[in-house]
């Protein structure tokens, strides 16, 4: 076939035509340097008491990072265990082929939930009898011992055993003959909160009903059932919570938990929220930009069109409340974030230009803008903004 030339020049049939080869960096993108969780790791685990495991806490897809591309690299900095929320976020990372012990955090109900987990070779959490005999039955089916979790609630109700009852149902459980009990955690609620170490915080009372359970099983040493508590926050605070194991996840991304931060700690933020300019124009003082007109120009103002909106999940509500940088320097995003595209005063810069690359998170020189900043300004939590991005931005591996 002969191919078209324009009286450009353009050869249009070198252009692919399929969806995977758009560039990913043409529009919006999220940046992963693996190499950040593998530092990030290494460097939690010199603050865990002897012993004490690592599980990385790579549920909701790896905080919005990417599951498999943040437990490879948990792993390779000493990560012992994965933990995610659902059976299909463990499926999913057997079958790319991770084969560390990975335990369920959310709560498996149905036999065929829990023989596909069984299959899988992921460890459900279980909070109550129902449960542990369905996986005995499973057990025993397959001739092999169910590998699963027991979670005791101390304070967050959420899932987990009730607390008065647990020391009796244990009893039971123990006599299970096709279960191995891997593990019993439970949860904190609060271990962010600044009073977390005051001897009458829900940290500490629920430190104290997770010690009285410990004494009450009386587990002897020779035990392999491992004993886990804390997540990033409680990891932090103090190597009392750090037990058999510690679940982190936050810190792992490389952002503190605590608002006192530890001057021997430096994590390194993994993601970095990147966008192309699609489109600048100038306008007049006096002029209204995007919906609802609630910002009005006061000035001659040079505004850069982002192509990024709150349906990549940039919550709405940070409009006109956040800034973007270029070349380690900032600038306002101005009126209402629409679904896909936003606006930025560049007032007064000649360097950016149609195809430019804005930071929306990350860093650049000295200029940081970290997801506990937008977590600030919209009234959430940084966790909160890394789980909502949309799979609208490509996750790009940069390390
Ligand atoms: C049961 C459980 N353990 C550990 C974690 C990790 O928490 P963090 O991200 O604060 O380290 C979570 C996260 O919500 C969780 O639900």
């Amino acid at each position: 076939m002969q191919t078209r030339q324009t009286d450009q020049g353009f050869n249009f049939d070198q252009y692919p035509t399929f969806k995977q080869d758009i560039d990913p960096k043409q529009r919006a993108w999220i940046e992963v340097k693996g190499k950040a969780i593998e530092r990030n790791v290494r460097q939690l685990r010199t603050k865990l008491s002897k012993n004490c495991q690592f599980m990385a806490v790579v549920k909701a897809d790896g905080y919005g990072h990417d599951a498999k591309l943040v437990s490879d690299f948990a792993i390779k900095g000493g990560a012992s265990q994965l933990g995610v929320a659902t059976l299909k976020e463990g499926v999913k990372l057997r079958a790319c082929g991770v084969k560390k012990p990975i335990l369920i955090l959310g709560n498996l109900y149905t036999k065929r939930d829990l023989i596909i987990s069984f299959k899988n070779e992921l460890m459900p959490t279980i909070s109550s009898i129902r449960e542990c005999l369905i996986c005995n039955h499973i057990g025993k089916h397959f001739g092999f011992k169910f590998s699963l979790h027991l979670k005791v609630d101390t304070g967050m109700s959420r899932l987990g055993f009730e607390f008065d009852n647990f020391f009796q149902q244990f009893e039971k459980i123990k006599s299970f003959e096709n279960i191995l009990i891997e593990g019993i955690y439970s949860h904190l609620s609060s271990a962010d909160e600044d009073n977390a170490l005051n001897p009458k915080s829900i940290t500490q009372l629920q430190r104290l009903k997770f010690d009285k359970l410990l004494k009450q099983i009386n587990l002897d040493r020779n035990n392999k059932i491992k004993i886990h508590l804390a997540n990033s926050a409680a990891m932090l605070l103090n190597k009392n919570f750090h037990f058999h194991m510690v679940r982190v996840g936050l810190s792992m991304y490389g952002y503190s938990p605590l608002a006192k931060i530890d001057k021997n700690l430096s994590l390194e933020p993994a993601l970095f929220l990147k966008v192309k300019v699609a489109f600048i124009r100038t306008i007049e003082p006096g002029v209204s930009v995007s919906y609802g007109g609630k910002f009005v120009s006061s000035r001659k103002t040079k505004l850069a069109v982002l192509s990024i909106g709150y349906a990549d999940g940039v919550p709405r509500n940070l409009s006109g409340k956040i800034k973007v940088i270029h070349k380690n320097k900032l600038f306002p995003q101005v009126g209402s974030i629409t679904m896909d595209q936003m606006m930025v005063d560049i007032t007064g810069s000649n360097e950016i230009k149609v195809g430019s690359t804005m930071i929306l998170l990350g860093s650049d020189g000295d200029k940081t803008i970290s997801p506990i900043d937008w977590a600030k300004e919209s009234d959430t939590i940084p966790w909160e903004i890394l789980c909502s991005f949309k799979n609208r931005l490509q996750r790009v591996q940069v390390d």
